[in-house]
């Protein structure tokens, strides 16, 4: 059978969505970066429909959170039901038995073999919050690392962390003080000029010699903010064996290590946590987006011992709200029945064929990543290396025109995060599409 997507009925963007983006201009908020003049009107497995009618293959999947493909099915249901039920009661005074379970569920799921404890928020910048403010409690020490290129949110702790784009900090400071960036494992830009597979890890050596010597106090670190593939900064993958180093300088100095899953986790790797591939159990993990398909939700995973801030000392009226757990406890079902070794398989499928292609095209510098999370790195060439956002972006541009939805990530990458039930034809489509525009760029 033909693949029928992508569908453009009208030019983009068809009448309705002109009237309604008129509209948006006038009344919302200017600091959105709507790229694409996309009016998502529904959505159906790997399908994006406008508002016109255009049916759009969609790779980044509301920006790796419609893990189980927009609209399943069985998601659906599962908010239906709930929301008959109860949609709220405030998860801070009550119990509710979806709450309790999703929280033994992901205490079960989460890596490494100590006991965890779960508390509930609504986005990934709060579950970054609450980490930043759990780590400081336990540990009684103040100071914090992250990491350049690092994305973490945009709240006031998040933000402090955020490493990403000036434009997220320029105008909003005092920021958190006491963070200190130390650089990411970003190997096919060492930061210190060297090659993986020949260096001596100058990236730790720097934090040993340099960072722990001469300017942040290790006895003063509370925690390391970690996320073990980086998402926004590029989907980037460092060395399992900095990952190791990483675990034996905490356990040296007594400092957390805090995991950032929200992009990562939830089976985008190939594995339920992105932690799992470097045999890292995080002393607190960071979780949201892919978490409940869509639904507002997002949770720290502590270890048991980590999480004992008293009564009343952090809360959240709606965290965990009913709606959400619900749909997460079903997204997970979902993800354990097959999806997680889906995104193993496809993920592997749309490396090989990117990689295929990048012998073709001297502008496709680096193809990376784990599963479902791929990002393409592109550049002026392959000898220089130097960065091509203007590339990228006409990339990403002539995608949507064909109807295929693909985002950028870091300064001049292509990222790919479909859903997790997608399939061998939807990858296939992808790359036909992108083969296409890559043509059209070099004549
Ligand atoms: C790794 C990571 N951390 C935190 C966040 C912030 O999540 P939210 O936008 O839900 O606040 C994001 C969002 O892109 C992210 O990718």
């Amino acid at each position: 059978m033909a693949y029928s997507l992508p569908h453009l009925r009208t030019k983009l963007p068809g009448p309705q969505a002109e009237q309604i983006i008129k509209t948006d201009k006038q009344y919302v908020s200017p600091s959105y970066t709507r790229d694409f003049p996309c009016v998502a009107e529904r959505g159906e497995g790997m399908k994006l429909i406008d508002i016109d009618g255009n049916e759009f293959l969609d790779f980044c999947s509301g920006i790796a959170v419609c893990s189980t493909g927009h609209c399943h099915p069985e998601v659906v249901q599962a908010i239906k039901d709930q929301a008959e039920k109860l949609i709220h009661m405030s998860g801070t005074d009550f119990y509710y038995q979806v709450q309790s379970n999703l929280a033994k569920k992901l205490s079960e799921l989460a890596p490494g073999g100590s006991n965890k404890r779960v508390f509930f928020t609504n986005s990934g910048a709060e579950s970054v919050e609450a980490a930043i403010k759990l780590s400081r409690y336990n540990t009684h020490r103040t100071r914090l690392l992250a990491y350049t290129g690092a994305f973490h949110g945009r709240t006031y702790g998040a933000l402090s962390l955020t490493g990403s784009k000036i434009v997220q900090k320029a105008g909003f400071s005092p920021l958190l003080p006491d963070v200190t960036h130390i650089p990411y494992p970003y190997c096919y830009r060492c930061m210190f000029g060297q090659k993986y597979g020949f260096c001596r890890f100058e990236c730790v050596k720097y934090l040993e010699e340099t960072i722990f010597e001469k300017t942040v106090p290790p006895s003063e670190i509370a925690a390391v903010f970690f996320e073990p593939i980086q998402g926004e900064g590029g989907y980037i993958v460092p060395p399992k064996e900095y990952v190791t180093r990483l675990q034996e300088l905490s356990k040296k100095h007594g400092f957390l290590i805090v995991a950032d899953e929200i992009q990562c986790g939830m089976g985008r790797t190939g594995k339920m946590f992105a932690s799992e591939h470097f045999g890292l159990e995080p002393d607190i993990m960071c979780i949201a987006k892919g978490i409940a398909s869509g639904m507002p939700l997002g949770a720290i995973i502590a270890k048991a011992e980590v999480m004992n801030w008293p009564y009343g000392s952090h809360a959240s009226t709606f965290g965990g709200n009913p709606v959400s757990c619900a749909a997460a406890l079903k997204t997970i079902e979902l993800i354990e029945n097959g999806l997680v070794e889906n995104a193993a398989k496809q993920g592997a499928y749309l490396l090989e064929r990117l990689k295929k292609l990048q012998p073709d095209y001297d502008f496709i510098g680096d193809v990376r990543g784990m599963g479902l999370m791929v990002g393409m790195e592109i550049v002026t060439d392959r000898e220089s290396i130097k960065a091509n956002p203007a590339i990228r972006n006409k990339i990403l541009e002539l995608a949507f025109y064909e109807g295929l939805i693909i985002l950028g990530c870091g300064p001049n990458s292509v990222r790919f995060a479909p859903a997790l039930i997608v399939e061998k034809e939807h990858i296939d489509c992808c790359l036909d599409i992108l083969e296409k525009i890559f043509k059209k760029i070099t004549t």
